[in-house]
């Protein structure tokens, strides 16, 4: 497996491709790897290949992209958490080959895809990506919409992990033993940047909340703030995972006092060797 660390930070979202078609080999990898994928919620995600061309498919955002990724999960409890874990899941493995995406779940032909996919009534399908080869130079669009979500900083570790209460900042020796898991956890992918994770730490509990901003939950895309705080479990976990930790994603709400728009997610406790 590769580094993740190095993976997650590198990664970045890719919106200009050099317009070279996915290799038949590297087509087979994701495809493989994406049967293998699953989350915590035991809730199956699924993954339509589409052909840019075949299906007339493009996005204002993109340029170059000869091949889609849809996700899609069925209309069940905590299908939008499980989405954003699942398809994080293949946007690393992809990036870890070389390979760029973005997520997209606005800037694109929504019912064009949602056929294209197969969509049926029960399913929803919250998010595409393009998969392609990085061009040598981005697009100006495209270093334009960096700037405007300012896509390179995050928000510092002080803001987003707190200590035992609501805002009461993690202080600097608790976030030392953890400090490779904070990194993964600020560098996930959020819609419009809004990185609305929070985490309380609490002796071998993390419990994770989404702060929940206006505008960014819908029918046909369930809430993307929580497929964002579905993205920071997937990192956070594997993350363990990968320094060899054992732990466990449960529903464990402390029932803390949280102001309005603040809704616990779920929690991740780690278990002795
Ligand atoms: C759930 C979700 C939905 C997103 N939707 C779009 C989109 O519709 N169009 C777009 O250009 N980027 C979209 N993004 C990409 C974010 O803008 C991007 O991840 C963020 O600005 C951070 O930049 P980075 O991915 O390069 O680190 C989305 C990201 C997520 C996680």
């Amino acid at each position: 497996m590769y580094d993740l660390l190095t993976v997650i930070k590198g990664r970045k979202s890719v919106r200009t491709f050099d317009g070279r078609p996915v290799s038949a080999g590297d087509r087979e990898r994701l495809e493989q790897y994406a049967q293998t994928i699953e989350n915590p919620f035991g809730v199956p995600v699924r993954f339509a290949w589409l052909d840019a061309q075949e299906h007339n498919l493009s996005s204002p955002v993109l340029s170059g992209e000869t091949l889609y990724v849809a996700g899609i999960v069925g209309k069940v409890p905590c299908a939008d958490v499980a989405f954003g874990y699942s398809f994080e899941k293949l946007v690393l493995y992809a990036w870890s080959l070389g390979i760029g995406t973005t997520w997209i779940g606005g800037t694109m032909k929504r019912e064009a895809f949602e056929r294209a996919a197969g969509l049926s009534e029960g399913e929803m399908m919250p998010c595409v990506s393009p998969l392609g080869y990085p061009a040598g130079k981005r697009s100006i669009k495209e270093t334009l919409m960096r700037k405007g979500v300012g896509a390179d900083s995050r928000l510092p570790a002080e803001k987003l992990f707190f200590d035992g209460a609501w805002n009461e900042s993690l202080p600097s020796e608790k976030q030392v033993p953890i400090s490779n898991l904070i990194e993964m956890v600020r560098w996930a992918p959020s819609a419009v940047n809004r990185q609305p994770w929070r985490i309380v730490v609490s002796n071998n509990d993390f419990h994770f909340y989404e702060k929940r901003d206006k505008g960014y939950a819908g029918e046909k895309t369930g809430d993307l703030q929580k497929i964002d705080v579905g993205i920071a479990l997937c990192h956070f976990t594997m993350g363990l995972e990968a320094q060899g930790k054992r732990a466990e994603v449960i529903a464990a709400d402390p029932g803390l006092a949280v102001p309005d728009g603040v809704e616990y997610i779920a929690t991740v406790r780690t278990l002795s060797p």
